[in-house]
């Protein structure tokens, strides 16, 4: 069994976590910024990245007393490496190198996308690979074809914006503050997903490409026009969006030989109504249907930890000159 402390900084959340080899969270702590970059309805990475600066040392010594662990009690400390904002990212990489080096102990550098990807398997022992992935979140939006650890397929990705993005701008636009996609998933239940006749962009398309501006267009027209009740708006808009997910899933998975697992991960897999959608898409196609628990959807360390945990169990660690990635595909 081993130990592996967990980083987590490459966009509003700081967090740290304790996790194991055999799947146990030992402590986790996530600070979130929301409230400082809500005045702005979206993130700004200065106050991000200094944020992350004056939380992310509590937050560790936090989690390593509730633990009741030394630093040398540690096999590895996992940080988020890239793809974020580079200020947040490199609060958290430097801090994981200065604890390695002081400690004595491997630097994992792990991509944020990798943490999203892995984490269903935290939380479930029984998740071999290969799986397919639905990874949507608020900067990244693609169909992954996972092999194993470090070997990932993109079989899809967004043309424009990422699902979770369109969550944010529609709730923008309704005047629903940020972070929009749990307040738009709210405000839907009120609305009639009919109501407001919307696009859904690339549907029947061959490639399985995402694409989200169009519909955010329209649910500003739809607004701007005083025709339909904000609800209506909201319960349409993720309609659309769930129309435009199962079908871009149809065209990646059908040009594929069948997977026995789909899996959502990433913020978005948070929406009730989407898992919903899904679980019904992965039945009628006999796949089992993973979704992790809500709370290692959004951003948190636990992921980066597992991650680190997975990489660790193959013998894998990274030299402490390791860059931060501001972009980094999987
Ligand atoms: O994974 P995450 O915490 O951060 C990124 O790596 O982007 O995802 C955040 C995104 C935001 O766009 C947020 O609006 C969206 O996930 N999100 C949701 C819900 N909860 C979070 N979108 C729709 N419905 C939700 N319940
Ligand atoms: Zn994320």
């Amino acid at each position: 069994m081993g130990i592996v402390l967990g980083i987590e900084s490459s966009c509003d959340e700081t967090a740290a976590a304790l996790v194991t080899t055999d799947r146990r969270i030992l402590a986790q702590r996530i600070a979130s910024q929301d409230e400082a970059h809500a005045p702005y309805g979206g993130v700004v990475p200065e106050i991000a990245a200094r944020a992350h600066a004056e939380r992310l040392a509590p937050l560790i010594d936090e989690v390593m007393q509730e633990a009741g662990l030394e630093f040398a009690d540690l096999d590895a400390i996992a940080a988020t490496a890239g793809p974020g904002l580079i200020g947040g990212v490199m609060v958290g990489l430097v801090s994981a190198k200065a604890l390695a080096m002081a400690a004595d102990k491997p630097l994992i550098a792990i991509n944020h996308l990798e943490g999203h990807a892995l984490s269903p398997r935290l939380a479930d022992a029984d998740l071999d690979f290969p799986y397919a992935l639905l990874l949507v979140s608020g900067g990244h939006c693609q169909i992954l074809h996972v092999e194993g650890v470090g070997q990932y397929r993109r079989l899809a990705t967004t043309i424009d914006d990422a699902l979770g993005e369109a969550f944010d701008k529609s709730a923008k636009i309704l005047g629903l503050g940020y972070p929009g996609g749990p307040a738009v998933e709210r405000l839907a239940l009120e609305g009639d997903p009919q109501a407001v006749p919307l696009p859904r962009p690339l549907l029947g398309s061959k490639e399985p490409h995402f694409s989200f501006a169009g519909l955010k267009s329209a649910v500003m027209r739809a607004k701007d026009s005083d025709q339909h009740v904000d609800a209506d708006i909201a319960a349409s808009f993720q309609q659309a969006a769930i129309d435009c997910v199962l079908d871009r899933l149809k065209a990646a998975l059908d040009a594929k030989t069948p997977l026995p697992a789909l899996v959502v991960a990433g913020g978005v897999a948070a929406n009730q109504a989407i898992r919903g959608a899904l679980e019904g898409f992965a039945a009628e196609r006999s796949m089992r249907f993973v979704a992790p628990p809500m709370a290692l959807c959004t951003d948190n360390a636990a992921m980066i930890g597992w991650a680190g945990c997975e990489r660790l169990k193959t013998g894998q660690s990274d030299p402490l000159d390791f860059r931060a990635r501001p972009r980094w595909p999987l």
